[in-house]
């Protein structure tokens, strides 16, 4: 049986967060960012956790607040969400997610994010491993020197120092390890809805998400 998910899958920058935080803002629906469970695994290992000690704080001290411009990610009420955003974290992030056992450690977790109400969840992994039985299924791509680019803009926003060849060069690497790792690579599930948002602003990607939504859901 079919579950109330929509799942955005797609490579990194491709603009899934917006997307999801988008919809979820238009239609009230609850969210999961399944990347910063991943870069919250790459941020408490540096800091020595083992992967039990790991789970049991995302279990217990970690906060969603989302509002309507972004997803804030508390840590016993630290807003920890741009050291989560930096580059570092994200190639910790990638490797790590190339291990099943953090894979293993996260999927209850994932799923829990799931309690019957329409949840958007965005990732690599979720149409085809976490919610292989999503009502909805998108996968949102662009080329990789576009993504640079919004990359660019959003660390620069940021405050963070950045360099476009080397912001395009971590893209592209984490673009081949996501997609060619044995477990969960980056591929489209068969029955999911590609959008290739290279030309397209947010306001246009997110009208096509809605469309697919008002079909299946409303
Ligand atoms: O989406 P985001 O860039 O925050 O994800 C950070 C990293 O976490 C990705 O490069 C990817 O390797 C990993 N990830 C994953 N599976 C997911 C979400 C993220 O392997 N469902």
């Amino acid at each position: 049986m079919k579950i109330n998910v929509i799942t955005i899958d797609g490579p990194s920058a491709s603009g899934k967060g917006a997307l999801a935080l988008g919809i979820a803002n238009i239609f009230g629906f609850k969210i999961l960012d399944s990347g910063s469970l991943y870069r919250l695994f790459a941020y408490f290992l540096k800091m020595k956790l083992s992967s039990n000690e790991i789970a049991d704080q995302i279990k217990m001290n970690i906060e969603f607040n989302k509002s309507n411009e972004k997803l804030i990610i508390l840590h016993e009420g630290k807003d920890i969400t741009s050291e989560l955003r930096s580059e570092e974290i994200a190639k910790l992030a990638s490797e790590y997610g190339s291990k099943k056992t953090v894979r293993d450690s996260l999927y209850s977790i994932q799923r829990n994010f799931y309690d019957g109400n329409i949840l958007v969840a965005d990732g690599r992994d979720m149409g085809t491993v976490v919610f292989k039985d999503a009502k909805l299924k998108i996968f949102l791509t662009a080329s990789p020197e576009e993504r640079a680019k919004r990359r660019y803009i959003e660390l620069q926003n940021r405050g963070q120092e950045v360099n476009m060849p080397a912001l395009l060069a971590d893209i592209k690497e984490r673009d081949l390890k996501d997609s060619s790792r044995e477990i969960s690579p980056l591929i489209p599930a068969e029955d999911s809805h590609l959008i290739d948002s290279s030309n397209m602003s947010l306001k246009e990607v997110c009208s096509i998400a809605k469309n697919l939504i008002k079909k299946e859901f409303i």
